[in-house]
């Protein structure tokens, strides 16, 4: 037996992948992982999520063992990153009627997905419920949860929340133990944590309303699409995700993070200009050396910064590594609206502002042009302007 009852009506029927040693090309997952679907029974029969491609006879044993494959009448696709959505393929070939649910937001994916025009898709909004006889499910928005598509599953008579990638972990169990989460395990705590930050953590205020909906409610289980089933403290992590999308650092006035490179000394005088000016507007100025930053505290910083400004000196026409290192935190945290300026010293070109402008105009960053400049060592004038454009910028964070 390989499906696992969470109640009576409920069983887990996924995959495990205990090999995996990385996830999305960039998340390591020093314990595997595993692909979590479950089968919802009552008069009528639904599967939440499918596996990824190649795990499919894993989950097709395990429905075996509770109904065939060809009696679930609804597939509900809660999100479709293909680690769930890359056997539905094999499902419908093995039920051709099978129903399509998903939110009107993943229409579009899962018709990439399925590749059949002629298939059709139920997009519903949130809020509707599915009756299948006995056991009712209610489709919840979770928007950005990681995905535009993502929408949560609650059953509504066993409490069970099918939470999608939300509240969990990459976390394959060894052989003897449990899918079912274990009290203080260190090892889940810190992959669940590990989880929110790599995967979550760019849309940490779309999680949180997310979860302080969900926290309206009874919950009796997690049910996540990967990791351990939570039955012992169902609402622990649900919580944690309270805490951790609160900015780490906050401001009694405009906390404005500056982070700069300085080979020379030239930009760090630009920096110390500039941060003086924002000292006598009454800011909160923290300040970085990229080239020796803690580059975990500055993602934290620039997660709870009301503005950030880069310095980087041109080399070779380029960002320095440093400065290009530290912006590329950006797109890891919530970070989309948030203003931001680029100010260096340079010795000919200078295109180092405007390369790094750029990039953070793509990332949805509102940009406060034109950045500052000095040629080699800045001159009185040049620091004055510097001066002035950190004036101009503040003007423009609490415009
Ligand atoms: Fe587990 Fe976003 O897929």
């Amino acid at each position: 037996m390989t499906a696992i009852e969470i109640t009576p009506a409920i069983h887990w029927v996924g995959a495990m992948d205990p090999g995996l040693k990385v996830f999305d090309l960039y998340v390591k997952t020093e314990h595997g992982t595993t692909y979590n679907s479950y089968l919802v029974v009552g008069e009528r029969v639904a599967l939440i999520d499918a596996v990824k491609a190649g795990f499919e006879d894993q989950m097709l044993s395990s429905i075996r063992e509770i109904v065939d494959p060809a009696q679930i009448e609804y597939l509900i696709v809660n999100h479709n990153e293909p680690d769930h959505s890359g056997s539905i393929d094999k499902l419908l070939e093995l039920n051709p009627d099978l129903k399509l649910v998903c939110s009107k937001a993943a229409e579009p994916f899962l018709r990439n997905i399925v590749n059949n025009p002629a298939k059709e898709i139920n997009a519903v909004k949130a809020g509707e419920t599915i009756d299948l006889g006995g056991r009712t499910l209610e489709l919840l928005s979770a928007p950005l949860m990681h995905w535009p598509d993502t929408m949560f599953t609650y059953c509504q008579e066993d409490a069970v929340l099918f939470s999608c990638d939300g509240y969990a972990a990459h976390y394959c169990p060894k052989a003897g133990e449990s899918i079912f989460y274990r009290p203080d395990d260190p090892v889940i705590e810190h992959e669940t944590r590990f989880y929110y930050d790599q995967i979550m953590r760019p849309f940490a205020p779309f999680s949180r309303r997310a979860t302080e909906a969900v926290l309206q409610r009874e919950i009796k289980v997690v049910a996540p699409s990967h990791g351990l089933i939570n039955k012992a403290e169902p609402r622990r992590f649900v919580e944690k995700y309270l805490e951790w999308t609160s900015p780490k650092y906050s401001s009694e006035t405009t906390l404005i993070v500056l982070v700069y490179a300085s080979s020379y000394g030239y930009t760090a005088m630009m920096a110390r200009a500039i941060a003086e000016s924002l000292d006598r507007l009454d800011c909160e100025v923290k300040s970085f050396d990229a080239s020796e930053a803690d580059l975990a505290e500055l993602r934290d910083y620039f997660e709870s910064a009301d503005a950030i400004i880069f310095g980087t000196p041109t080399f070779a026409g380029d960002v320095v590594k440093p400065v290009w290192d530290a912006a590329h935190l950006l797109s890891s945290v919530s970070a989309i609206g948030k203003k931001a300026a680029v100010f260096g010293s340079y010795g000919w070109g200078g295109q180092a502002n405007d390369i790094l402008e750029g990039y953070l105009e793509k990332l949805k960053l509102k940009v406060y042009t034109p950045g500052a400049r000095a040629r080699l060592l800045p001159n009185d004038d040049e620091l004055a302007a510097c001066r002035e454009f950190g004036r101009g910028f503040i003007e423009f964070v609490r415009g």
